[in-house]
């Protein structure tokens, strides 16, 4: 992909599955990669997974709702790479209780706007005056095609991913002119480890016979489109929800 190579950017929840993979990638394709995740061990075995295949990485505790610790995880990339080109955020958590809206318990609700919204929220406001600064870079948020399709089984998750696709939207508007992207991914089902756990194989093979491709979807699947909406191919894509998912939806 071209450009690419010498950016600098963070994967926010990059310890492991999609993250992972994205981090993995994006070293590929000659990045210096700040990986960022609450169980800081895995961020910092990825990093030095890529390391020994030659690429550029490090690896950090991070706890996406904090300010704080969104703020040291910039300052980070600035003092290890000098810059910051993109931010890939990532991180998402806090779905145990949440089910349909008449039984989700506040608490439930709360925290999964935590993690799934507001963490997003607050990488924006730690990452985008350093690449204003530098006069430009890409945001690029993980959202879930379970934003735009209808779960009878919850209402927390879809609700607060949902809220990613306006945090994209008002960031690319607001300021595309200055050289800033936001883009959202949503992934259909992707085989990570933590989708293995929770998923029975009856259930995996359900979403295989739902799903109009021969496979489910493959960490490396999302990474692909990540480096892309990062890359200078990506460069006229803004303010854009993409649906990378086998065509298990199919979406305008
Ligand atoms: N795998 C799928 O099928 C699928 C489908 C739709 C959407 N997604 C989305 O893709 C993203 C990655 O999914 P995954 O399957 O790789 O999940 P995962 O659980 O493997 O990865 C999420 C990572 O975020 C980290 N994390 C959680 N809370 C954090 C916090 N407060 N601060 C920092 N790090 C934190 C976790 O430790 C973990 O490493 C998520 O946003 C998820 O909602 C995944």
């Amino acid at each position: 992909m071209r450009g690419l190579s010498g950016q600098v950017g963070i994967v926010a929840g990059g310890g492991r599955g999609i993250g992972a993979a994205t981090a993995k990638r994006l070293a590929e394709e000659g990045a210096c990669v700040v990986i960022g995740d609450i169980m800081g061990d895995w961020a910092r075995e990825v990093a030095t997974e890529i390391e020994g295949a030659g690429g550029k990485a490090i690896g950090v505790d991070l706890d996406g709702t904090s300010p704080e610790s969104q703020q040291a995880i910039v300052q980070a990339a600035l003092d290890n790479y000098g810059t910051l080109d993109f931010y890939h955020s990532n991180l998402a958590g806090g779905t145990e209780g949440d089910i349909d809206a008449l039984n989700c318990p506040l608490e439930v609700l709360d925290k999964s706007w935590a993690i799934n919204a507001k963490s997003h929220f607050i990488a924006t406001q730690a990452a985008l005056p350093v690449m204003l600064e530098r006069g430009g870079g890409a945001m690029i948020y993980t959202s879930s095609g379970a934003a735009s399709g209808a779960s009878p089984w919850q209402v927390a998750y879809p609700m607060t991913k949902n809220a990613i696709h306006a945090l994209a939207r008002h960031v690319a508007s607001k300021w595309g002119k200055k050289g800033i992207r936001a883009n959202v991914i949503c992934p259909g089902v992707v085989l990570t480890e933590a989708v293995r756990i929770h998923m029975t194989e009856e259930q995996v093979e359900q979403a295989l016979r739902r799903v109009p491709h021969e496979r489910l979807g493959d960490p490396a699947d999302i990474a692909a489109a990540i480096a892309f909406l990062a890359s200078q191919d990506g460069a006229w894509v803004n303010g854009q929800v993409w649906h990378v998912n086998g065509g298990m939806q199919m979406r305008d």
